[in-house]
């Protein structure tokens, strides 16, 4: 794409909800946990990603190198029509995806990467660490190191890391070192292994293994979910999509994305919460980690080893371990709290998808528009199927975000060939 074109629609600023929230955000607290949450945050955290987190700033300047980096891994992604899937299901309206599998690591967790990285590297930092569930938050971490002369270590949830061993090879090309956790590099690691040898591990408990390893060695930790820094950063997905729907001269009715700890869903949709009530937002979950569904809107800890402070968020508990689903980033048992605020208030909707449903709804999209999207990606593009069997007649734009290509999941559809 022409520079011209990617400045058209790639913003100069992230957009930050939090002053425009309908009701102040409750704050991380620190009561139960092991450290006061601000001092902890201090430690692990880049000084610059601390600040976003806790600003009132509607807008955050993207620095230059950010914005060039974007370029490079390939945004602005693109907003695409699925005219053959609209066909398919013999629908009326029209279904646009943004589709973020664009990006050279896959999914859209390089574009809180890219800028992390570069905190890091600015502050003089030489190693930053991190977990990762399905792998495309740990991949999108070793490129980002790499971009920036980075030493980086990435925690995998066991699980992950036996159904895909070319997510580890990727990560290992980008020089990162990838450890299957629970691990024995860590007390917490290691308490849970004495517990039970062959646990699957969870995305709470890799939270843990890294923070504490961070703690111990002076290495930055790298957040791939969940916190409001990572949310503003995702909002280029919404951003984007704003203006190439306004090019378009579109507007849309409904906006469907999926949610683990919900950066993707988050980002897209919450540039378009202020200014209209008319669209419909729907969070889609795994029906095997329903959240929103079964967990309750409480004070609970981010990792499930309690050291990371508490944020008020729909929660199924920090020691909650979810089925081994193929949609490894769905199995967080949290989600973001400005999105678990407007979920609670009734502004976003919430759905949940089986597993099976999802492996029917990427053969669907697979087989119209040609992409195969990622497990996690595949829960929105469910959810839109069953949102547009109910309303047959509606001429209703619908807009999907698909969060990253599956591609390195193929192993899914092996569950059930059709
Ligand atoms: C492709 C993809 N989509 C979605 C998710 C869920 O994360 P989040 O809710 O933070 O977007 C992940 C997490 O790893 C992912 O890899």
């Amino acid at each position: 794409m022409l520079k011209s074109q990617q400045d058209e629609i790639m913003p100069q600023n992230w957009y930050n909800i939090i002053p425009d929230l309908p009701e102040p955000l409750p704050p991380p607290r620190s009561e139960g946990s092991k450290n006061s949450s601000i001092e902890l945050l201090n430690r692990i955290i880049p000084g610059e990603l601390l600040r976003q987190e806790f600003t009132f700033n509607r807008y955050e300047r993207i620095p230059d190198e950010v914005r060039e980096k974007y370029q490079m891994i390939g945004r602005p992604t693109p907003l695409l029509r699925a005219v053959n899937l609209e066909k398919l299901l013999d629908y009326r309206g029209k279904i646009f995806y943004k589709y973020e599998g664009a990006t050279i690591t896959g999914s859209h967790k390089i574009n809180t990467a890219i800028p992390q990285a570069f905190y890091a590297r600015e502050e003089g930092i030489s190693e930053v660490v991190t977990e990762t569930g399905a792998g495309q938050w740990g991949t999108a971490t070793a490129l980002a190191s790499a971009l920036y002369g980075l030493k980086s270590k990435v925690f995998m949830v066991r699980v992950s890391y036996d159904q895909k061993p070319m997510r580890k090879a990727v990560m290992n090309v980008y020089g990162t070192e990838v450890i299957p956790s629970p691990s024995s590099e860590t007390d917490y690691g290691r308490s849970i292994l004495s517990q039970n040898a062959d646990h699957p591990g969870s995305l709470g408990i890799a939270i843990s293994e890294a923070v504490e390893y961070a703690l111990n060695t002076g290495s930055r930790y790298m957040l791939g979910s969940v916190m409001n820094s990572v949310i503003t950063h995702q909002s280029i997905i919404g951003l984007e999509t704003k203006k190439q729907l306004e090019i378009e001269g579109e507007q849309p009715d409904v906006m469907i994305g999926c949610v683990g700890g919900g950066s993707n869903f988050s980002g897209f949709v919450f540039p378009f919460v202020g200014n209209s009530n008319s669209i419909e937002m729907i969070a889609s979950t795994a029906a095997e980690v329903p959240k929103f569904r079964d967990g309750g809107y409480k004070y609970d800890f981010i990792d499930s080893a309690g050291i990371l402070p508490k944020l008020r968020m729909y929660s199924l508990g920090a020691g909650f371990v979810p089925d081994r689903i193929y949609a490894g980033g769905l199995r967080y048992h949290g989600a973001a709290p400005a999105l678990s605020l407007l979920v609670k208030r009734g502004t976003i909707a919430h759905d949940e998808v089986q597993e099976n449903e999802v492996i029917d709804a990427l053969k669907i999209f697979s087989r119209t528009q040609g992409i195969i999207a990622a497990p996690e990606s595949g829960h929105a593009i469910a959810s839109a199927l069953r949102y547009i069997k109910g309303e047959k007649n509606s001429r209703k734009t619908i807009v999907i975000n698909v969060s990253g290509h599956g591609l390195m999941d193929l192993g899914i559809f092996s569950k059930k060939v059709g």
